[in-house]
Order: structure tokens, then sequence, then C-alpha cells
């Protein structure tokens, strides 16, 4: 049997997805090129933003299409499921709003998807929807992974928010903060390393504030987490995201300094400029805060470079406050940033607030914020023409001969190299030299056929 799986919204559902689908591996699912072949499809969804939402809906209208076409013409069945955080938030009512859907399943009830699909399968009348935080971590019951990631993989180490942002749905979409425990983040880690994995992004929305079980039962913080994940031989480079400025101790800012395998980037949403916006919103930070923090970072690691996430017209954003955003991208400097409209969420306090910005006036803010940090990501990419820099390449590009990989900084690399050898570079590091920067990224020509250990 068949399984396809569309994916939306953050790296924690790119991870979701991958396990969900060494669940299904475990009952008979291979993968489909594509919905048209599928037995099976997962949309694996994102309620961030009422965009992110409202897509999942239209790609289900498509989805029923397909399926009721497919079985005029004789061909099979298709179940369809949805997952994530639309199937969260919104539960048996997704089933009452778009009735071709046979299975409802949460961030947090996964590992249960093959029971839920084999019932189906043996009574094709019933729907199943699950959509509850057990008490048991779904990392229990998941299997092994079945398939390698790749030189770049994702290792979910923290699940959850107890932040509640007045803005934001994560908190109830993916429940209280959990930390993984230290073995079996490290055990993951290994044996990601041993199929051919060089670097790790550890995942968690709120990834500092980590604080795992160690075997002997004392706390670990991420900052222990990462020392002892760099001593693992043959994982060269280590990352982490998304941190929230709160969390960011000195431990942690120290291992920029003298862990070599942590990468000198860090993505660290400031959300505002404006400490009454910031206040607003729950932050539980102020604009100073977060400057003194950069600063720290700076000092721990010169060459560290920042990314970041804005909202513009939060509910009661002046032009003083928007003008607070602007100055603070100017200060800082940002090497890449995620900039979005505030999107009013069902049941998030800031939706329900007077004052919310006219839709024309936040497009406009976004498109002077973005001007600014477009800017400042093609000047970072391209300061650094001329200089010479280590690439792991994951990828082929699109063209014969075109390999991709990325820099310390996570700026996507194209080099061009013989097509007989492309293959072969794909999972090592090199030492590159940059010719140019693009608005995206950098276009490189290999320095050295060594690799970097
Ligand atoms: N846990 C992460 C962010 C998760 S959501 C953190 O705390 O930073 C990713 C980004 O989406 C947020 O940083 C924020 O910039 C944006 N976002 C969240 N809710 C939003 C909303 N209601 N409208 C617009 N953007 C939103
Ligand atoms: Fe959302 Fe705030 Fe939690 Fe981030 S810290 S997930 S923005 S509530
Ligand atoms: Fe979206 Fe859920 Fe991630 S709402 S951003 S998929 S945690």
């Amino acid at each position: 049997m068949k399984l396809f799986i569309k994916t939306y919204g953050c790296q924690m559902n790119v991870y979701d997805s991958a396990r969900m689908a060494d669940v299904l591996a475990s009952v008979g699912f291979g993968p489909a090129v594509s919905p048209d072949d599928a037995d099976l499809v997962v949309l694996n969804t994102c309620h961030i933003r009422e965009k992110a939402a409202e897509k999942v809906y239209s790609e289900l209208g498509r989805l029923k299409i397909l399926r009721d076409e497919r079985i005029a013409a004789g061909g099979k069945d298709m179940l369809i499921a949805v997952a994530g955080c639309v199937a969260q938030a919104e539960g048996q009512e997704l089933q009452k709003r778009a009735p071709a859907v046979d299975i409802v399943v949460g961030p947090q009830a996964y590992h249960r998807l093959s029971g839920m699909v084999s019932r189906l399968l043996k009574n094709r009348d019933q729907r199943e929807a699950d959509t509850d935080f057990p008490p048991e971590s779904k990392f229990d019951s998941l299997p092994e992974e079945s398939k390698p990631q790749g030189p770049a993989a994702f290792l979910t180490i923290q699940e959850g928010c107890d932040k509640f942002c007045t803005f934001c749905v994560v908190p109830y979409t993916r429940g209280a903060e959990f930390s993984r425990p230290v073995q079996e983040v490290i055990a993951e880690a290994k044996k990601l390393v041993l199929q051919g994995t060089r670097e790790i992004t550890l995942l968690g929305q709120n990834v500092n504030a980590y604080h795992g079980e160690s075997p002997s039962g004392s706390i670990w913080d991420l900052s222990g987490l990462i020392r002892e994940l760099a001593t693992i031989d043959g994982l060269n480079r280590i990352r982490f995201t998304t941190s929230h400025p709160r969390d960011m101790n000195d431990d942690l800012i120290k291992a920029f300094s003298d862990v070599p395998a942590l990468m000198p980037y860090l993505h660290l949403p400031v959300q505002s400029g404006s400490d009454g916006i910031l206040k607003r919103m729950n932050r539980g930070h102020n604009r100073d805060s977060y400057f003194t923090i950069v600063e720290k970072l700076r000092s721990a690691r010169p060459d560290l470079a920042l990314s970041s996430d804005f909202i513009v017209g939060f509910p009661g954003e002046t032009n003083a406050d928007f003008d607070a955003t602007m100055d603070l991208v100017k200060n800082v400097g940002f090497a890449q940033a995620y900039s979005f409209k505030y999107s009013p969420r069902p049941g998030t306090p800031a939706a329900s607030q007077a004052e919310q910005v006219p839709e024309k006036l936040k497009s406009e803010r976004l498109s002077r914020l973005q001007d600014v940090l477009n800017e400042q990501q093609y000047s970072f990419n391209n300061a650094m023409s001329g200089c010479f820099t280590d690439v792991l390449f994951d990828r082929k590009g699109r063209k014969p001969g075109q390999i991709v990989g990325r820099s310390p900084w996570l700026q996507a690399t194209h080099v061009e190299v013989p097509e007989a050898e492309a293959d072969n570079l794909i999972g090592q590091i090199h030492r590159v030299h940059v010719n140019r920067g693009a608005p995206n990224g950098l276009i490189a020509t290999l320095a050295s056929d060594e690799e970097v250990a």
C-alpha cells in the first residue's frame, strides 16, 4: 500500500511527517510519488496563521475530487487523514466541515495512527479521530526510523509551550512543554550518525527551554545536552531551533564560544521592537533584554549570525511601535528573517482585542520591513564574496553537476562540479571559495578535494 504525506508549517511537522511514515511503514505502507497513486494521503497541517489553516481545506477539496474520479474510473479507494495542528485545533469539527476526511490525528497522538488505519481498512464506513494529549509520550511507542534522513537531519528534543504569547496557537495545539530524556536523544543522534548524518538540528517549539532527565536523574539543560552530543564521533555540526529570548541562559551562550560543532547561527525570534507591544504580546522580554542577549552572544562568538521572526500589525501597533521594530532591525542586523502580518487566531487573547490594525496598513508595514530584511540578507551573503568557507553538501541542484549544501551560517550554497563527481560529494564537508552572494545564498567553487573532518 502506498502513502503520500504533504507537510505544512514548521520543522517540527517535517520531523513528525517522517515519523508518521515510520509508523505506517510498520503496517506495510511505502512511499507514493503523488496523491494520484496513494492509498492513504496524510495532510500534516499548520494552524499558526489563518492562511496556513485555510490551505488545508482547499487541498481537501482537491483530494476529494481526485478520489471520486479515481473510484468512478474503476480505480482504488483513498483514505484521507488530517494530522498536525489544524487537526488538534479543529478536531472533529474538521470532519463536519470536510466530510471527505477519514482520520483526524493530533501531533501528540500519531503513534496510534497504524491502529486507526487498520480499523478503517476493515470497516470503511467508520471515521477515526484522536486528538488526545496522552499521558504516555509518543516517542516511547514510535518505531525505529525506517529511512535515513540524510547528511542534515532533524531531531525533536522538546515539544509544546507554556509561554502563551497572546497571538499564538502553539500552546493549545502542541500542549504543555515536555522534554525528551537525555539518553533517548543521544541514542537517536548516534543512530542518525550511523546512517550518514553529519549535521543535526535539535528541534522544539521552545528548544532552549529543554530540561531533560539524565540517567542519574538530574536535569540537563540544552547546553549540557549539546556538550554531550558534541562528543559523538562523526557528528560535525549541531544547530537548534526555535529559541526564546527568555531561555537564552549564560551556559548556552557560552556553548557558542567553546563547542566548535555548534554552528555560528541562531534563530532568535523577537517579534517586535516596541516594549509596549512586547508586553501586550506577553513575550516576557523587552527590547533592551534582547539587545543584551545579542551582545553577549556576539562577544561569545564574534562571527555569530542571527535570524528572527517578526509580526507586524499586532493589535494596537502604532506608527511609533512599528518604527521601533524597524530601528531594532537596523541595530541588530539579521542574516535572515521571517516576517508576518498579524493573523487573529480563534481562542487566543489578542484576537479579541479592540484596535485591530487595518489589513492595508499591515501590508504596508510588512513590505517596508521586508525591504530592509531582504537588503540585510543580501548584504550578509555578499559580504562573503571572495571568502573561503566549509559547506556540507546535502543534495543535488537543478542543473546537471550542480550540488547544494549549507554553509555554517545556513546559507544555501550552490557549487558546480563535473557530473560524475556530484554523487560522491553529497554527504561530505568541503572547503569552498565563494564567488558571490545571491539574495538567498551563495555561489561558490570547490576549493579542495579533501574532506574537512
Ligand atoms: N516557538 C517559536 C515560534 C513558533 S511560531 C517562538 O516562540 O519563537 C513561528 C512564528 O510565527 C512566530 O515566531 C511568529 O512570528 C509567527 N506567528 C505566530 N502566531 C502568529 C499570528 N497569530 N500571526 C502572525 N504570525 C504569527
Ligand atoms: Fe508561540 Fe510564544 Fe510559545 Fe513561541 S513562545 S510557541 S510564539 S506561545
Ligand atoms: Fe504550525 Fe503547529 Fe508548527 S501551528 S508552526 S505546525 S507547531
